[in-house]
Parts: structure tokens; sequence; C-alpha cells
């Protein structure tokens, strides 16, 4: 298959990039230097020229804290620049693969999100990526929604590798313990995205690794697996760790539609994260 890539050069989409050339699959890459997706007609010529037999968009506004000051460019990446690859995809008659997140839910409860729970983001990254999401189902039949939460990868800055390096300096740290969520493996993503690409089972899906856990656990988790126990990891609820946006206490994801859909679940977030630690430590030596 021809598969474009929007975002290829981001966390997920260099990941996706090397699980489409794995798959014998033909992967088109696009970076925001080769198409910004904001651009309208660029955004369809250049779909049309390319001729793709599916896209998986990828590209995104991602920085959650600054969007809440920088809403306008926010919605025109993750709102209207969906909407552009979705008009895109329905004028070529492709599948589109949306990647989304948790902020599209609200965080109440303690209770695991469906499918198709009601959205109701509290933060501008989450309403536009939900808008974005409203976007591809209004305009599009062949469609796939796939949300992911607390993700990490080997190209781009995440939270596992923060805390590597603050682990280097600092012997006692604190960590919020009351938000809940999935920590997610780019590489598991990437594959689970390639099962999609064979298949016809279009809909919303939460692909994210199996387990739930919060930032502190995942943190000691990190220390624990990276032979640096002797770093002190101490639980602060949100209150006491400020930031601009506001994120959700529960970010937990139901992936109860998966199997009902012939797709496998992913790994346990542990698992994913010892095979992360270990592709960090090939990529040093
Ligand atoms: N990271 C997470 O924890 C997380 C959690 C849930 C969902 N997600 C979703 O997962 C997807 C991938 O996220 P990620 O972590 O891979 O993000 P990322 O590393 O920030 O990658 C996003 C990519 O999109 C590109 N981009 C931004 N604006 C663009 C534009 N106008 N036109 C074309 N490309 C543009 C960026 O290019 P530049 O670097 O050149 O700007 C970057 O390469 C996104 O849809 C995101 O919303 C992420």
């Amino acid at each position: 298959m021809k598969v474009v890539v929007t975002g290829s050069e981001g966390q997920l989409g260099y990941d996706v990039m090397r699980s489409l050339l794995r798959h014998d699959h033909q992967a088109l890459g696009l970076t925001r230097e080769l198409l910004d997706i904001t651009e309208e007609e660029k955004t369809l010529n250049t779909l049309r020229e390319l001729a793709p037999d599916a896209v998986i968009h990828c590209a995104a506004y991602t920085a959650v804290d600054d969007a809440e000051e920088d809403e306008k460019r926010c919605h025109e990446v993750n709102a209207l620049g969906t909407k552009h690859v979705a008009m895109a995809c329905k004028e070529l008659d492709i599948p589109m693969i949306y990647i989304s997140t948790d902020y599209v839910f609200d965080g109440s409860g303690e209770k695991p999100f469906e499918v198709n729970d009601i959205r109701n983001p509290q933060n501008v990254y989450g309403k536009t990526k939900a808008e974005g999401e409203a976007f591809v189902e209004n305009l599009l039949d062949k469609y796939f929604i796939v949300r992911i939460s607390w993700v990490f990868g080997i190209h781009g800055k995440n939270f596992v590798k923060t805390m590597l390096q603050v682990g280097k300096t600092r012997k006692v740290l604190q960590v919020v313990n009351d938000q809940v969520g999935s920590p997610t493996y780019t590489k598991d993503v990437a594959e689970f995205l390639m099962s999609l690409l064979d298949s016809r089972v279009y809909g919303i899906y939460h692909a994210t690794n199996e387990g739930y856990c919060s930032w502190y656990e995942f943190a000691k988790t990190i220390f624990e697996l990276s032979d640096m126990k002797d770093i002190k990891v101490e639980p602060v609820p949100s209150s006491a760790y400020k930031t601009k946006a506001k994120r959700p206490l529960n970010s937990r994801l139901s992936k109860e539609n998966l199997q009902r859909s012939g797709l496998s679940k992913l790994p346990t977030w542990e698992n994913a994260l010892e095979r992360f630690l270990s592709e960090i430590s090939d990529h040093n030596k």
C-alpha cells in the first residue's frame, strides 16, 4: 500500500514510518516543511499528486500548555488542518487514520471512557483535537479515529526521557499521583495502526498500552527499571503542580471494542517501558 504520513518527523510519525517500511508498504512522509496542513489548497493538491491508498494523520499542535495562549494557531492546525486532510481523503475515496487523544474527555469519574462517550475537553488542545475528530466523522465514511495517551518514543521529548534526565542531577522528585492513565509506546501504536490498514473495521478506537497508573507510579517504575532506585519519588496532588492547561484526572480509556473488531490489544505499559528503555540504551551506545 502507498501510505502518506503527516507529521512524519514527530514522535509518533517517526515510528509509523519505520513500521510501514517493515510491513513492506510504501511510506511517504510529510514534514511541516513539505506540507503545512493549515494550507487548504496545498494540502488538497499535495495529496492529489501523491495519490496514496491511505493517510495516517499524525501531525498536530501538541504543546498543550502553550495552546492556552495560542488558541488560534492550535485550532488552525488541529481542527482546520485535520479538516483539510479529511477533505483530500474524501476526494480520493481513501481511508484516513486520525490520531487523537484522551484529552477530548473531561477526566471525570474513575471508570474508563468508552469510545462513544461524550467529548467534553477541558483545555484548548483537547478542544481542537475534538473539533478535528468531528470533522473526520462528519466528512468521511472510511475513517479510524485512534485515541492515544501519555506517549513515549525514541524520536521526541517525553516523560520517560525527562525523568531519566532529571534523575541525573536530583535525588528527590515530586510527581503528581492523582492523574491516572496509560503510558503508551509509539512503536506499539505504530504496529496497531498497521493492523488497521489491513482491515475495514472503521470507527473509533483507543490504542493505549494495557493497564493504568499515575504519573507518580510511572516515574517510580522508570527509575526501578533503570537501576536508579536511589532516587526518591514523592507523590503530590495536581494542585501542587500548577500548569497553564488543566489536565484530566481520569485518563483511563476503555479498549472493549478492540476484540469485537478482531483487533489485538497492546502489551502492558510496564512491558512497553522495558522495551523502550532498552531501545534508548541501544540508541545511546
Ligand atoms: N505526545 C503525547 O503524549 C500525545 C498524547 C495523546 C495524543 N497525541 C497525539 O498523537 C499525535 C502525534 O503526537 P506526537 O507526540 O508525535 O507529536 P509531535 O512529536 O509534536 O509531532 C507532531 C508533528 O506535527 C508537525 N506539525 C505541527 N504543525 C504542523 C502543520 N501545520 N503542518 C504539518 N505538520 C505540522 C510537527 O512538526 P514541527 O515539529 O515542525 O512543528 C511534528 O513533527 C498527535 O495527533 C497528538 O495530538 C499525543
